[in-house]
């Protein structure tokens, strides 16, 4: 990091704050020294804020670029798998063809859960959402796994991280079975990553299933495209959660409960919801103006992000993906026209282009999920499967150098001290 500074005047002292260059982005002013004079920054949302250093993804919002170990997502789409793109998001480089083949084997060999922990899933209802179920069973990994739960050991860790991303389809697809009433379905290793959990989905017992190799290619890019996204909010959880010694498979847990919500990856949900209840381009002008009332809580959903203030280069992909699997397919899906439509209408719209709000990543992605017959409940689920990766390699980058526990603090607006009333009083 270079030798630069910025000046901050409080009073009658001038501080000198270093600024820290990374390889590509903006510097960063290190504020550690304000303590000490008695003040904090104050960032709500981390909107200005960076919590970390990483070398893991690096995100041009206003370009929209996003590059994982310095790979462009389009190109890693477009030519590599998600198992290829987990051992890069891990190691920091592509594997060669004997590591992608070892890698490919220790994730297979690592596919099956404890038999007890099926028993968790039948103590929920069959209607649970499968995001809670998600949030209890993989905390309770913990509970099975005594021999990867020594943080300071580096092959602890690795062992854990291929755990979890080897587990994440066999318990995801346990979600959908459970919801349907199916019996489990066990992994088959000689399937690969994507055509495997496909088989996990939609086999049952009493049949060989067949793998439609179109599904399974458009399900593995689902994967890379939500791998890993720098320090989203439940990335950010997963850290926090860390940075106090916690297990992994606890810290996975708490990125799927940040997950979840509808700011962020419960979006893919919601655009679901939201383009069925629009239902036809003749309401999308209706929805539009909702979404631009300051007094309707109603936000366009898959619109706007925190970081892209330009098209989410997720969502591009996402879309060319959309048009090429309903086409294989021959579906028709009217989502996808309307989505398209409400796309362009909102884009023409004053609003929506002052504030930069284009599609994310989530815009366009249920509509492929639906093709592949995937139920819109289960969508987030598939968003924690894939991003359990990204989530893992930032716990293991952070644990894996010097780091401290997570502890921000804040602007007091409450009572002064003041003495205890007795009731009798009161
Ligand atoms: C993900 O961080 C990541 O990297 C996340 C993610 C990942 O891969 O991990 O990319 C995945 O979470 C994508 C985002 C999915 N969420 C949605 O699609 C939900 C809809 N979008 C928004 O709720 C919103 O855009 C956020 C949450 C995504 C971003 O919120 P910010 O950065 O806090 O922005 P904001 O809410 O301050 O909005 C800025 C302005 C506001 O208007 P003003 O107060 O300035 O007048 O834009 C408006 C907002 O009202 N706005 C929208 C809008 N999104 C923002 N107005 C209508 N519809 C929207 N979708």
């Amino acid at each position: 990091m270079t030798e630069k500074s910025a000046q901050l005047t409080l009073g009658e002292t001038t501080l000198d704050l270093p600024i820290y260059s990374g390889t590509i982005g903006p510097d960063v002013i290190d504020v550690g020294k304000l303590t000490a004079e008695g003040v904090f920054t104050y960032d709500p949302g981390f909107v200005s804020t960076a919590a970390c250093e990483s070398k893991i993804t690096y995100i041009d919002g206003g370009k929209g670029i996003l590059l994982h170990r310095g790979y462009p997502i389009d190109q890693l789409a477009d030519n590599s798998d998600y198992l290829e793109v987990c051992y890069l998001l891990l190691y920091g480089e592509l594997p060669n063809a004997a590591e992608k083949e070892k890698f490919e084997s220790t994730i297979n060999n690592h596919t099956m859960v404890h038999e007890q922990l099926r028993g968790f899933y039948h103590g929920f209802r069959r209607d649970a959402h499968p995001m809670a179920i998600m949030c209890g069973v993989v905390g309770a990994l913990s509970a099975f796994y005594h021999d990867s739960l020594e943080i300071s050991d580096e092959r602890h860790r690795e062992i854990a991280a291929f755990r979890l991303i080897a587990k994440m389809p066999t318990l995801a697809a346990m979600c959908y079975k459970y919801s349907l009433g199916q019996p489990f379905m066990y992994p088959k290793n000689n399937l690969s990553y994507s055509e495997n959990f496909l088989q996990m989905m939609f086999g049952v017992p009493c049949e060989d299933y067949e793998v439609n190799p179109i599904l399974a290619k458009a399900m593995d890019k689902i994967f890379i495209l939500h791998a890993d996204h720098e320090q989203n909010a439940s990335t950010s959880t997963v850290r926090l959660a860390g940075s106090s010694g916690a297990n992994p498979f606890a810290c996975i847990a708490a990125g799927i409960a940040a997950l979840w919500g509808p700011a962020h990856g419960g979006a893919n949900e919601a655009v679901l919801d939201m383009l069925t209840e629009i239902g036809d381009v003749s309401n999308v002008d209706k929805f539009v103006a909702k979404a631009k009332d300051k007094n309707d809580p109603f936000r366009l959903m898959g619109f706007g992000h925190r970081v892209y203030k330009n098209y989410d280069p997720r969502a591009k992909v996402m879309r060319e993906t959309c048009h090429e699997v309903l086409g294989e397919l021959g579906i028709k899906d009217p989502l996808l026209e309307l989505a398209m439509k409400l796309e362009d209408i909102a884009r023409s719209d004053s609003y929506f282009i002052e504030k930069n709000l284009y599609p994310n990543v989530d815009f366009y992605s249920g509509i492929i999920l639906k093709a592949i017959g995937i139920p819109t409940s289960m969508f987030t689920v598939i968003f924690a499967l894939a991003r359990t990766v990204g989530w893992v390699a930032h716990w293991h980058e952070m644990i894996s150098g010097s780091y401290r526990i997570g502890r921000p603090r804040q602007l007091y607006t409450g009572s002064p001290q003041r003495d205890f009333v007795p009731l009798d009083k009161r």
